[in-house]
C-alpha cells in the first residue's frame, strides 16, 4: 500500500509524531468530549453482565494490556487475566461463561493471538478486540471490534498503535466502570475531561526529542540496560526493553522495580544504564527507594519523571527527562513517548534498519 514517510527519514519517526493526532481520533470514538461521558454506543457491550476479563495478546499489544488489567481493576473493579497468547492458548485456563475474552492486536493476523481468540469463541465466550486493521481475521470474528484508529502502522517497531490501543483501554476502562457504577457521574466527567488531554501532552512530550537524541549517543555505546517501573510503569518498562532491543539489538530488560533485590541488582555496575519510569505517583516513594538501591551501587540512572517528581529526588541521575506533572491516568500513554523516542535515536546512531530489523516480520502470522 502507498503510504509515505514525508518528510521523516523512517515510518517509525514518522508514527512517533502522529501519535497525538491518532490518539485524539481514536479517543473521539470512545469518549463524548462535549458532554464529558463515554459513548455507550461505541461500547456496545454490558460490562455489568461480565465478571471477569480474560486477556492476550503478544509482545506490545501484550504489554498494552498489561497496563489496562491496572485500569480495570482499579476504576472498574474487573478483575482481569492476562497472558501472552503463545501461553493461553495452549494453558486450558478454566473460562466462565460470564468471562469478556479481550484480545489486543494491531494486525488482526497474529498466529498465536487469532489461536487464542478461536480456542474463547469454542468455549463459547463473548470475543472483544482491539484492534488496528478493520479488515483483519481478528475484526471479523470477534463480537465486539474496538477499534483503533491509528492509520497503517509500517515500521515494524510498533508505536502509535501502541498507544492507540492505550487510549481505547483506558476508554473502555471508564465505561466499564460506569456501566458497574464504580464511578459516578462526576467522576466520569472528569476522567473523560483527563483523557481528552492526551493530545496535548503527547506533544509536550515530543518536544523532549532533542534531549532524547542526546541521551540515545551515550545509550548506543552501552552492552545492557535495564529498564525499571512500579504500577502502569511496570509494563512500560518492559516496552522500553523491548523496544530498544528489537531496533537497536542492545541487550535490555525490564523489570517491576520492586523486583530488583529478587536478582536484577547483582547486574549493576558502572557501565549499565538503569532506566527508571517514575511519575509522582503513588508508587514514586517505593520506585526511588529503588533508585538509591541502584545509586548505592554506582549504577547509573536516567530517570524519566515528572516536575513533581523532579523536585522531591535528591538522587544524583546521569539524566533527568522531564515531563509535566499530569494526571495519573493518562501517565502511561505519555511517557511512552521518551521512551519510544530513546529506543528511535539509539538505533539510529547504531546505524540499524530501523523499519526493518533483522530477524523480525511485522506481523508474525506463523506460530
Ligand atoms: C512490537 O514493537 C513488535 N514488533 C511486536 O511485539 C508486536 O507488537 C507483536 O508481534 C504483536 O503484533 P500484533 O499487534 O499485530 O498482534
Amino acid at each position: 500500500f502507498l503510504v509515505s514517510k514525508g518528510n521523516h527519514r523512517h515510518f517509525m519517526e514518522k508514527e512517533i509524531h502522529e501519535q497525538p493526532e491518532v490518539i485524539s481520533h481514536t479517543l473521539a470514538n470512545y469518549l463524548d468530549f462535549a458532554k464529558g461521558t463515554v459513548r455507550t454506543d461505541a461500547t456496545p457491550l454490558d460490562f455489568s453482565k461480565v465478571d471477569r476479563i480474560a486477556a492476550s495478546a503478544c509482545g506490545t499489544a501484550f504489554y498494552a494490556g498489561l497496563i489496562g488489567k491496572y485500569w480495570f481493576e482499579r476504576i472498574a473493579r474487573l478483575p482481569v487475566d492476562i497472558d501472552v497468547a503463545s501461553e493461553f492458548r495452549y494453558r486450558e485456563m478454566p473460562l466462565s461463561k460470564d468471562s469478556l475474552a479481550l484480545f489486543v492486536s494491531q494486525s488482526g493476523e497474529t498466529a498465536d493471538t487469532l489461536a487464542s481468540l478461536r480456542y474463547c469463541k469454542q468455549q463459547g465466550l463473548k470475543i472483544g478486540t482491539i484492534v488496528n486493521v478493520r479488515e483483519s481475521t481478528m475484526a471479523r470474528e470477534s463480537n465486539t471490534v474496538f477499534p483503533t484508529l491509528a492509520g497503517p502502522e509500517v515500521g515494524v517497531a510498533s508505536t502509535k498503535a501502541f498507544t492507540c490501543q492505550l487510549a481505547v483501554l483506558a476508554s473502555l476502562a471508564v465505561a466499564a466502570a460506569k456501566m458497574r457504577g464504580t464511578i459516578d457521574e462526576q467522576e466520569e466527567r472528569q476522567l473523560v475531561r483527563e483523557l481528552s488531554e492526551i493530545p496535548r501532552y503527547a506533544n509536550h512530550a515530543l518536544r523532549l526529542e532533542e534531549q532524547m537524541e542526546t541521551i540515545s549517543r551515550d545509550l548506543s555505546q552501552v552492552k545492557h540496560v535495564l529498564y525499571l517501573g512500579r504500577g502502569t510503569s511496570y509494563p512500560l518498562a518492559l516496552e522500553g526493553a523491548l523496544k530498544l532491543k528489537e531496533i537497536s539489538y542492545i541487550h535490555a530488560e525490564g523489570y517491576a522495580a520492586g523486583e530488583l533485590k529478587h536478582g536484577p541488582i547483582a547486574l549493576i555496575d558502572e557501565s549499565m544504564p538503569v532506566i527508571v519510569i517514575a511519575p509522582y505517583d503513588h508508587w514514586f516513594e517505593k520506585t526511588v527507594s529503588n533508585m538509591q538501591e541502584v545509586a548505592a551501587r554506582g549504577g547509573k540512572i536516567i530517570l524519566i519523571t515528572d516536575e513533581k517528581g523532579a523536585a522531591a529526588s535528591t538522587l544524583n541521575t546521569m539524566h533527568t527527562i522531564v515531563l509535566p506533572d499530569m494526571p495519573e491516568i493518562i501517565a502511561p500513554i505519555i511517557y511512552a513517548l521518551p521512551i519510544q523516542m530513546l529506543a528511535y535515536h539509539t538505533a539510529v546512531f547504531m546505524g540499524t534498519d530501523v523499519d526493518q530489523p533483522r530477524n523480525l516480520a511485522k506481523s508474525v502470522t506463523v506460530e
